[in-house]
């Protein structure tokens, strides 16, 4: 079987595959255009996909005939049209557990730098602006006893909230499809509805997946609903938020700032007024960006694609359903 991996990734998996007896093809320039990335999927059986870049829609389904399997490099996967994947009996393997302390750590790491100004702070000190003691400037605010809200309780969203209780004794409210009782045995969590979790949030940390009917969710009437000490999170997916609408929730003093791994466009222009503010850190997407989840997602990549040429279940399948047919 031969699996088309479109970019290079930690080797672990990559042997992994091969002493499984499958044929792996890596490209040797991995700035692929659409249309040899799509040449590439039609001559392989399964695609070990890296990146939101492409889209496994019904169109790349009709095209790409010979695709049996996908073996997803992230947990998210929006990216796929899942409907279309279980009525072609397509599993879709995905890699969830692995990063849920990486990607956390960064919730965690934004939501401090937000606080402090941190990103405002570092631009003075490389701009030559250190400037002289002044006890009024820049003042960031403390997260002590404050609520942290989760939109989203899952895997990632228990490591945040674990990280956040222990680090500054915060408040955990949620929002899910389900109440999970792990959190809320373990950390306390309350159950919330949306408005609920919205108005009463001073930190709002994101951590779903992302839905297309989700688009652009927290918009201006969500973010004038927000208190004004609120820091915003985003770490999930870009198309959560609409950015205009943020943008001016962070002028006007609706929100108090906003820490964002994930933009909405994806990569953010360099023009983007949002990046000049001072209430604002933005990172580039980072959240599994660890030497320990990258090798992780590699293994969990690797071993559903393995367990699919046994002719077994994946063991991480984003769409379990498939087996059903
Ligand atoms: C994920 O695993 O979904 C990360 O966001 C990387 O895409």
């Amino acid at each position: 079987m031969k699996v088309f991996v479109n970019k290079r990734i930690p080797e672990i998996g990559i042997h992994m595959l091969e002493d499984a007896g499958l044929e792996v093809f890596i490209p040797e320039n991995e700035n692929l255009s659409h249309d040899e990335w799509l040449s590439y999927c039609k001559s392989s059986d399964a695609i070990l996909s890296v990146g939101g870049d492409y889209k496994y829609d019904k169109d790349f389904f009709d095209e790409c005939p010979n695709i049996k399997a996908i073996a997803l490099f992230s947990v998210g996967f929006d990216h796929v049209d899942i409907k279309e994947a279980n009525q072609r009996n397509i599993p879709v393997g995905n890699t969830p557990d692995v990063l849920s302390k990486a990607t956390s750590d960064v919730a965690f790491l934004l939501m401090q730098s937000v606080a402090r100004r941190a990103s405002y702070n570092f631009e003075k000190v490389k701009t030559g602006n250190w400037g002289s003691f002044d006890p009024l400037h820049a003042l960031g605010q403390e997260l002590y006893g404050k609520t942290l809200g989760v939109f989203g309780l899952g895997r990632i969203g228990f490591e945040m909230a674990k990280k956040a209780q222990k680090a500054f004794d915060m408040n955990i409210i949620y929002h899910n499809r389900h109440h999970n009782e792990e959190a809320e045995n373990e950390l306390n969590a309350r159950y919330v509805s949306f408005d609920e979790l919205i108005e009463n949030s001073d930190v709002l940390s994101i951590h779903a997946n992302f839905k297309p009917e989700q688009k652009e969710l927290f918009n201006a009437e969500i973010f004038g609903k927000m208190k004004p000490n609120a820091i915003f999170v985003n770490t999930a997916r870009g198309g959560f938020h609409h950015q205009k609408d943020l943008y001016e929730a962070l002028t006007s003093g609706k929100i108090w700032g906003a820490g964002l791994d994930v933009t909405n466009p994806e990569p953010i222009y360099k023009d983007d007024p949002i990046l000049e503010l001072s209430n604002v850190c933005v990172l580039p997407h980072i959240g599994s960006a660890t030497i320990e989840a990258r090798n992780g997602m590699s293994k969990l990549a690797a071993e559903n694609l393995i367990a699919f040429v046994k002719g077994e279940k994946m063991p991480h399948c984003a769409n379990p359903d498939v087996y059903n047919n």
